[in-house]
């Protein structure tokens, strides 16, 4: 039989189909509201600091009063929960429900607000699944999004868009390009590997900052096993002689673009770089799993 899902709502556990949540809740009214998106691998919830610390940055600027230091021990329990050990946990924290009598649209929010906390989890593969890029075409398309890419906002209706017009154009992937040069794709973040100056091939991705995007845990964990990526502005005519182009995310973890716009993609399969950072965090993810089990 199929065991009901459990979420997590306010501090309690309860079956899915008994969770409740107003809809007057400002997340679903406006959007307001900050997520995460997280990844467990052997009941080791991977670099849940850098996504409390991502969270708490978003929450702070929004003014939403939540803290996010217990994301760890709260993930572990709603893991449990579901006797759920390789998962992705999605964890959404709005603005809250207005009272009763209190305006449902104010831009300004009523004060005192209590925001509303909900997460989930699904089975995702375990470590053994990290042994070869996923492949996909891509599409590049505006990116026609707010500047505050390093928010994690619910809302996400740009994004979405974003995607339509890269699957009308018959890409899987949107790559994302603001003012000529390339920003991320609608989940993911983007590394491409360009001939250099010098002969010799260069792996980059972009600054985080200089282009409105989000700073990705899995490219920030990347760019710490791979010192030898360069972050630095990638301009869209780059791609036209990318060798590869590859997309990175907590559930994602390493996609090879092999065809954008209708090209090939250096040999039109994953390539070596992929593959290698791939290795990496594989081994990355093993190091820390065991390391989970052995305390
Ligand atoms: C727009 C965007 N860029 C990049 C990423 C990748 O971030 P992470 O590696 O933390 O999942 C995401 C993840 O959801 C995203 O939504």
């Amino acid at each position: 039989m199929l065991r009901p899902m459990l979420v997590h709502l306010n501090g309690r556990i309860l079956p899915a189909d008994e969770a409740r949540v107003s809809v007057f809740d400002r997340g679903f009214i406006f959007g307001d509201g900050i997520y995460e998106g997280l990844r467990a691998f052997g009941g080791w919830v991977r670099n849940v600091e850098d996504h409390a610390a991502r969270m708490r940055q978003g929450l702070d600027e929004a003014g939403i009063d939540w803290e996010p230091d217990a994301l760890g021990p709260l993930s572990e329990q709603l893991l449990e929960a579901n006797g759920l050990s390789d998962a992705f946990l999605y964890w959404q924290i709005t603005r809250g429900t207005p009272a009763p009598g209190d305006p449902v649209r104010a831009r300004i929010p009523p004060r005192s607000m209590r925001p509303t906390v909900f997460a989930y989890c699904l089975p995702a593969p375990g470590v053994e699944a990290l042994d070869e890029p996923m492949a996909s075409t891509g599409a590049t398309v505006p990116d026609e999004r707010w500047q505050k890419g390093h928010v994690k906002a619910i809302s996400l209706i740009a994004n979405v868009m974003a995607a339509m017009v890269a699957d009308r154009a018959g890409g899987e992937e949107a790559v994302m390009v603001r003012d000529g040069r390339v920003s991320e794709s609608c989940a993911t973040n983007v590394f491409a590997v360009l001939p250099g100056a010098d002969g010799q091939s260069e792996i980059v991705t972009p600054p985080v900052g200089e282009v409105s995007i989000l700073s990705g845990v899995t490219r920030k964990i990347l760019l710490e096993l791979a010192p030898e990526v360069r972050v630095r502005s990638i301009s869209v005519n780059e791609l036209d002689h990318a060798d590869e182009i590859f997309l990175t995310g907590t559930l994602t973890t390493v996609k090879s673009v092999i065809r954008l716009d209708g090209r090939t993609i250096g040999t039109g399969t994953p390539g070596p770089v992929a593959r290698r950072l791939l290795g990496r965090y594989a081994d990355y993810v093993r190091a820390h799993v065991a390391e989970a089990c052995g305390r």
